[in-house]
């Protein structure tokens, strides 16, 4: 049997936070001897939104670090630099012409992002999710490890991937998404009906993985709760869910079981401390590798040149036969 291809990518943009790391990077790091693994530091993306150049630049190299310290192993799986390939911009161009208007008017982190920007919206925010599907396709990727904020947009390039070869013959591998049981959509911990993200404001809002063993504390004890005391999983109380929630990703503990550990706490600080000890501990190990790690750069981008030349022939053969099929270039 073929063994399957896992392609996943995520924004340098700084600030990797547990939300990442339990939605996205854990699974990535625990599937690495069972597939053909491809990472990728999606910097195309980071720019639909304004960028300041320095701290892009700086942000590629620490996401890269922050990736390989969480377990990323080089040996097993690429782990490469979205521009680097350029393939990956060449191939959305020819989903654009194959992806509609409408299709695109769907996505939701379209209209929530598009909110959120004060001045202009750029074109590439609209027509990210063809950049993202043109990553996934040109790998012939089977599976695709994400948070769940991202299952629509793997949902769009499985039916790009269909028009594409329903219209022009059989070029594409139509990609599953692997989202987690646990761990698939944190909240923030200052807003509970808001999910976790890098770029939204203030101190407590996220536990970030580099965070120091103090501030993950002083984060978790502040997080939003309500005045109840049970705790459960409750729709109602979003605060303690979500606690919940970090608490069985980091263990592995189903809800049932977790609400069974803590039926006799006292209050939701023991749910509180319990979770700061574990967040320390889950982290710690990351923590230590990326401060080892951030003294050697220069063989982090000897990874990232290595794996994006190891993979660049696969790209410029999936877009050569998108091309023949589609009957452009000069044969
Ligand atoms: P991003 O930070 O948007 O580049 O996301 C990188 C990966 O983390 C993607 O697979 C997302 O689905 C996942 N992710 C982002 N935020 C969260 C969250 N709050 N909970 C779970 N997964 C998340
Ligand atoms: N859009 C994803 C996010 O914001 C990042 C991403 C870009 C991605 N290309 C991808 C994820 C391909 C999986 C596969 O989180």
């Amino acid at each position: 049997m073929a063994r399957n291809v896992v392609f996943s990518g995520i924004q340098p943009t700084g600030g990797i936070h547990i939300g990442n790391y339990f939605g996205a990077i854990k699974q990535w790091v625990t599937g690495q001897d069972d597939a053909e693994n491809i990472f990728c530091l999606v910097d195309m993306h980071a720019l639909t939104v304004p960028q300041d150049p320095a701290a892009l630049r700086a942000q590629i190299l620490e996401t890269a670090t922050v990736l390989l310290a969480a377990g990323i192993d080089p040996a097993k799986s690429r782990l490469f630099v979205q521009s680097d390939v350029r393939e990956h911009g060449e191939l959305t161009w020819y989903l654009s012409c194959v992806g509609s208007m409408g299709q695109l008017n769907r996505m939701t982190q379209f209209k929530e992002k598009s909110e959120s920007q004060k001045g202009e919206v750029r074109v590439g925010l609209f027509t990210y999710p063809l950049l993202m599907a043109a990553d996934i396709l040109l790998y012939k990727t089977t599976h695709v490890p994400v948070g769940e904020d991202q299952k629509q947009h793997i949902e769009l390039t499985r039916d790009l991937a269909q028009r594409f070869n329903a219209t022009y013959g059989e070029v594409f591998v139509l990609p599953e998404p692997a989202i987690p049981k646990a761990g698939a959509r944190i909240m923030g911990l200052d807003d509970p009906t808001v999910k976790m993200s890098k770029s939204a404001p203030g101190s407590y809002h996220a536990v970030r993985v580099l965070d120091s063993p103090d501030q993950i504390k002083k984060t978790v004890m502040s997080a939003q709760t309500d005045s109840g005391r049970d705790i459960r999983v409750d729709p109602a109380r979003p605060g303690v869910t979500n606690l919940l929630a970090i608490y069985c990703a980091a263990t592995g503990a189903t809800p049932e079981e977790a609400e069974a550990h803590f039926a006799s706490a006292r209050g939701y600080g023991d749910l509180k401390k319990e979770l700061v000890e574990i967040l320390v501990e889950t982290l710690r190990p990351l923590r230590e590798r990326n401060a080892e790690l951030s003294a050697d750069p220069s063989t982090v981008r000897d990874i990232l040149r290595r794996s994006a030349e190891a993979i660049t022939p696969i790209a410029r053969e999936t877009v050569d036969a998108a091309k023949r099929a589609m009957g452009v270039g000069s044969g």
